[in-house]
């Protein structure tokens, strides 16, 4: 049988002094024990990537980077690449929908991120989803379609393993209205994405890929997205900066793997 392990990531965005990152990492590990059934990760800004690698007792906590430039080194100014995050994280968030939206990032520069994330040793959190236009036109599944086949179009059958997937709605994420999207709608949309890797990769991939859903999740929700079936964790923004809130996911996720109340 294969197992996914649960995945929360928490992505703080652009918020917090490394010396406010420092603080909450201290506070974190006060209130999440190491679970062993579940991985937790945290996505700083690049500035606090450093000090924070140093403070984290591994053993509790991943890291990720929130970006990174698909070309190695060079005349790019202001951009941080891959290889200079090797020895700093396990994980890069690609192409989330502010990414998207406000740096007008597109489906092949997504692609080359994720060849180069692979290329590097890392690990890609693909970030995929619609816009509540979309949605209301009918439009999603097509578009999480174009999202997918694109961006893994330089991913081979070996690869696709390092590969992990967020569908985020962007109408569902708190940047962009935080509307509550209802897990059973949501199910529809995991399982297809999951069948598009079914028939990208075939079934062994398809199993084996682990899908997170991320929008607007809290301590109070949290359960409700994680029993959806074939879905293996959340991608968290808001809550994520508050201590208690997502310690109160992480503690969702552990009663919801021992299916306690
Ligand atoms: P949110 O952000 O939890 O604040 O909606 C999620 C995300 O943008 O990844």
């Amino acid at each position: 049988m294969i197992t996914r392990k649960t995945l929360l990531v928490a992505n703080w965005k652009m918020n917090m002094t490394v010396g406010q990152s420092s603080v909450l990492v201290a506070n974190l590990h006060k209130t999440i024990a190491g679970r062993r059934d579940i991985e937790v990760v945290l996505a700083p800004s690049f500035l606090a990537l450093q000090p924070l690698s140093l403070q984290i007792d591994r053993r509790r906590f991943r890291l990720a980077a929130q970006n990174a430039f698909h070309k190695d080194a060079g005349g790019f100014t202001g951009e941080v690449s891959f290889s200079m995050l090797q020895d700093l994280v396990h994980y890069v968030i690609i192409g989330h929908s502010e990414r998207r939206i406000f740096f007008s990032e597109t489906n092949e520069m997504i692609r080359d991120k994720v060849a180069a994330c692979i290329r590097n040793g890392l690990r890609p959190i693909l970030c995929i989803g619609e816009t509540s236009a979309e949605r209301s036109e009918g439009h999603a599944k097509q578009v999480v379609h174009d999202q997918i086949i694109t961006a893994l179009s330089n991913v081979t059958s070996e690869d696709l393993h390092s590969i992990v997937i967020a569908y985020e709605p962007v109408w569902a994420i708190t940047t962009f209205g935080g509307e509550i999207a209802k897990p059973g709608d949501m199910k529809g949309m995991i399982d297809y994405i999951r069948s598009q890797i079914r028939d990208l990769y075939g079934d062994v991939a398809a199993r084996s890929v682990r899908i997170l859903y991320g929008g607007s999740v809290d301590e109070h929700n949290a359960r409700s997205y994680l029993e959806i079936e074939g879905c293996d964790g959340a991608l968290v923004g808001s809550a994520s900066l508050n201590y208690h809130k997502f310690s109160g996911i992480v503690e969702a996720a552990y009663r919801h793997n021992r299916r306690e109340k």
